[in-house]
């Protein structure tokens, strides 16, 4: 072969770079970010984006097969497992990706929580976090509901209940507002159209912030700054090298669900039995299912509800300059109380019966 013919594919592959970059400037993504930002713990966040592109993605195949009415609901996610196509594997991609994005959400703002990155100028990007992981748990609990199952109508029971609870502004949960569509109907909708949304609209804001602020020091060099060291280096990486990584990640991702909904069934319970109550919640709300246990339904509004709020004032309590986990002990004290007392909570519920809390 001639040096010409070597070097040929690849001018042809550079002009029809340039041809695309003209027209869609991708090179502007190749701005400068620091090399810790493709660490593992600062790239959380964007492993939990490609997790809920996964979901979307997974969720409109889903979409095409699910009926959601209480007649048909449950038929029709069998119907998925046994019939559709690629039905079973999707499933299971949908439900093992949904397990997996909540425990990188989790992560991610451990990550944040440890490195003092909720502190000036991102407490607005935390207060979006925040609303951003209500969101994923909004997901998780109307998607519960819609396979229509025992654990499923359980989990419907008290949010009919919680709607209850919540009065005059709980009529969207009531299953009689709107009698010309079952409330699954509704759950539905909140499921595939309100809820993402709204999380999308908060997704564009936190990376916006994102953005604007970049991606925080590492807790010692910004505390060496405060100091009167030098300014943290804000260079090392490119923003596109760290999308790829973030895309790989997606990657592996897509893999692990793919080997765990081939390897395990993705659980379905038995058609439901409204006069019982024997399921357990998933794993993200077992801490409040002991409190649910001793203080009855209304522990469910204000359990989570006080844990969010708390949340919420973290940036606005923590106000020294220093961001070090060894310059904020007492914030590294209380979060690693909160993560204990949180295992604590979940080994109890795990241990102790289930226990009816719905009026039957
Ligand atoms: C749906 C879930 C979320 C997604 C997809 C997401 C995505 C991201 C991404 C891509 C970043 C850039 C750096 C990184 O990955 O660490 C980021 C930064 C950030 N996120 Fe999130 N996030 C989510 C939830 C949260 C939550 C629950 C919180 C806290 C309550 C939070 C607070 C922040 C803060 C303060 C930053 C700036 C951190 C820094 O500059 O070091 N995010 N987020």
């Amino acid at each position: 072969m001639t040096a010409r013919a070597t070097t040929a594919p690849r001018g042809r592959w550079r002009r029809a770079w340039h041809a695309i970059d003209e027209r869609l400037g991708l090179s502007g993504l190749a701005y400068p970010v620091p090399a810790h930002a493709n660490g593992i713990g600062y790239i959380l966040g964007g492993i939990s984006f490609f997790g809920f592109l996964i979901l979307a993605a997974s969720g409109v195949w889903l979409a095409q097969f699910y009926h959601p009415t209480p007649e048909a609901a449950r038929e029709s996610v069998l119907y998925i497992m046994n019939a559709a196509p690629l039905g079973d594997i999707v499933r299971g991609i949908h439900f093992w990706t949904a397990n997996l994005v909540m425990a990188t959400v989790l992560l991610h703002m451990g990550r944040v929580y440890l490195t003092g990155a909720y502190k000036r100028p991102r407490e607005l990007n935390w207060l979006i976090g925040l609303g951003l992981l209500t969101i994923t748990v909004g997901l998780i609990f109307t998607g519960t509901v819609l396979k229509w199952d025992q654990e499923g109508f359980e989990a419907l029971g008290h949010n009919v209940e919680i709607g209850d609870l919540i009065g005059a502004f709980g009529f969207w949960f009531s299953p009689t507002f709107g009698a010309s569509l079952p409330i699954v109907g509704r759950l539905y909708i909140a499921h595939v159209v309100i809820l993402p949304a709204l999380g999308t609209f908060l997704l564009i804001a936190h990376f916006l912030l994102v953005k604007r602020h970049g991606i925080s020091p590492l807790p010692a060099d910004f505390d060496a700054a405060v100091d009167g060291g030098p300014e943290p280096s804000r260079e090392g990486s490119t923003f596109a090298a760290h999308l790829v990584r973030m895309a790989g990640f997606g990657l592996i991702i897509l893999g692990i669900t793919t080997v765990l909904s081939l390897l395990v069934r993705t659980p379905l319970g038995g058609s439901p039995n409204p006069s019982v109550e024997v399921s357990k919640p998933w794993w993200m709300f077992l801490p409040f299912y002991p409190f649910e246990d001793w203080f009855g339904l209304p522990a469910l509004l204000w359990a989570p509800g006080l844990l969010v709020g708390a949340l919420a004032l973290v940036p606005f309590v923590d106000r020294s300059r220093y961001r070090s986990p060894g310059r904020r002990r007492a914030f590294i004290v209380a979060g690693v109380l909160l993560l204990v007392a949180l295992v604590a909570l979940v080994a109890y519920a795990l241990a102790t019966p289930a226990k009816s809390h719905v009026a039957m």
